[in-house]
């Protein structure tokens, strides 16, 4: 176990803080990454005492191919927002921050819609392995260059409902 259920919980519940802080007297639109952030979206919207909607997104990612390098092409939406974007706060939350592609191509694409802010919360970071020059506005907690599943977080769709975060050995 490396991020146990009550830190994950105190952590969740100081960025709701945060959030909650910097939009007073304002709306959010959670627009979720799907499926990793489905947790993570569940427990940190509920910490944020605003007006609120959620909307989910979906990518599928080419990133775990040994070789060759990877390449922003190589992230491709499976499932567009619902709604417009357009003159909104959003917060796009995702469970990790990896390379950096799949925020990278996210962001371009939800800017797009002109929103009145944008921001990201992520659960976790793993600054070590990044590709892209990606920063998440909300960080739950760093992390070193692990393979982790649990809360949200997956190996080969499995472990999602995990309640704390752990390390898969690499083995
Ligand atoms: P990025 O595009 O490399 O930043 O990758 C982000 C995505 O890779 C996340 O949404 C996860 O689906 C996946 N990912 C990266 N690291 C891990 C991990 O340690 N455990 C589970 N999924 C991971
Ligand atoms: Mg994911």
């Amino acid at each position: 176990m490396l991020i146990s259920r009550e830190q994950i919980a105190y952590r969740v519940a100081a960025l709701g803080a945060d959030i909650t802080r910097d939009l007073a007297g304002q709306s959010v639109i959670f627009v979720g990454v799907l499926k990793g952030a489905a947790i993570f979206l569940s427990d940190l919207s509920r910490q944020v005492r605003l007006e609120a909607t959620f909307d989910f997104i979906g990518v599928a990612s080419y990133g775990n191919r040994p070789s060759p390098a990877q390449e922003p092409g190589e992230v491709r939406l499976t499932k567009d927002v619902d709604q417009s974007m357009r003159d909104k706060n959003i917060i796009l939350v995702e469970d990790i921050l990896d390379t950096g592609l799949t925020l990278t191509y996210l962001k371009g694409l939800l800017l797009a819609h002109q929103p009145k802010s944008f921001r990201i919360a992520t659960l976790l970071d793993k600054p070590s392995r990044r590709k892209k020059p990606i920063q998440a506005d909300y960080v739950g907690f760093h992390i070193p260059d692990e393979f982790v599943v649990g809360y949200g977080l997956d190996y080969a769709e499995r472990y999602r409902n995990l309640p704390d975060i752990c390390v898969v050995p690499r083995e």
